[in-house]
């Protein structure tokens, strides 16, 4: 599904496959969806090594729907051999809104604690640095040092009740 108020849409599941089943490709690593969290330091620090991209590469099943409640968030990383990505994903009702975990303001990844990207307000994402406030719907900031910038958008797309990279 694309960022923004698309409707959720279905696609082919095979394309997506591809990208779980081999070890040279994309494949997620780190997610509070529970698809493949790193199991040990080694991994980690060998991901810490590896150049950030601001881009996925379509197909990549993140997990289901339901993994993220109504109105919550989770941090999702995916790894290849060479990059990695850092996204998160907002859930408002059926739709999902993605983006990459990287403040317009300063650079930095929004949220110090994992998957809190939600403000007090319950309404809008919240950079835990400095405050911007951004709107879930289309990641323009609304509040904060940063106003008028956008968040920069993660393409997503719904597969019978997964999400997948688009
Ligand atoms: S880095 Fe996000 S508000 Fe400053």
């Amino acid at each position: 599904m694309r960022m923004g108020a698309s409707p959720l849409v279905s696609a082919n599941v095979a394309v997506a496959s591809r990208w779980l089943t081999s070890h040279d490709r994309t494949r997620p690593v780190s997610s509070s969806l529970g698809v493949g969290r790193p199991s040990g330091s080694k991994h980690v620090n060998r991901m810490k090594d590896l150049p950030r991209t601001l881009t996925t590469p379509s197909g990549v099943d993140l997990g289901p729907v339901t993994s993220v409640a109504d109105g919550a968030s989770r941090s999702i990383v995916l790894v290849t051999r060479s990059s990695r990505f850092h996204g998160f994903v907002v859930r408002r009702g059926n739709a999902l809104y993605g983006y990459v975990d990287r403040c317009p303001h300063a650079g930095l990844p929004l949220a110090q604690a994992l998957d809190q990207f939600i403000a007090a307000d319950g309404r809008h994402i919240q950079c835990s640095w400095h405050g911007a406030l951004f709107e879930p719907d289309t990641g323009l900031c609304v509040g904060g040092p940063c106003v008028g910038a956008h968040l920069q958008p993660w393409p997503l797309k719904t597969i019978d009740g997964h999400i997948f990279t688009a």
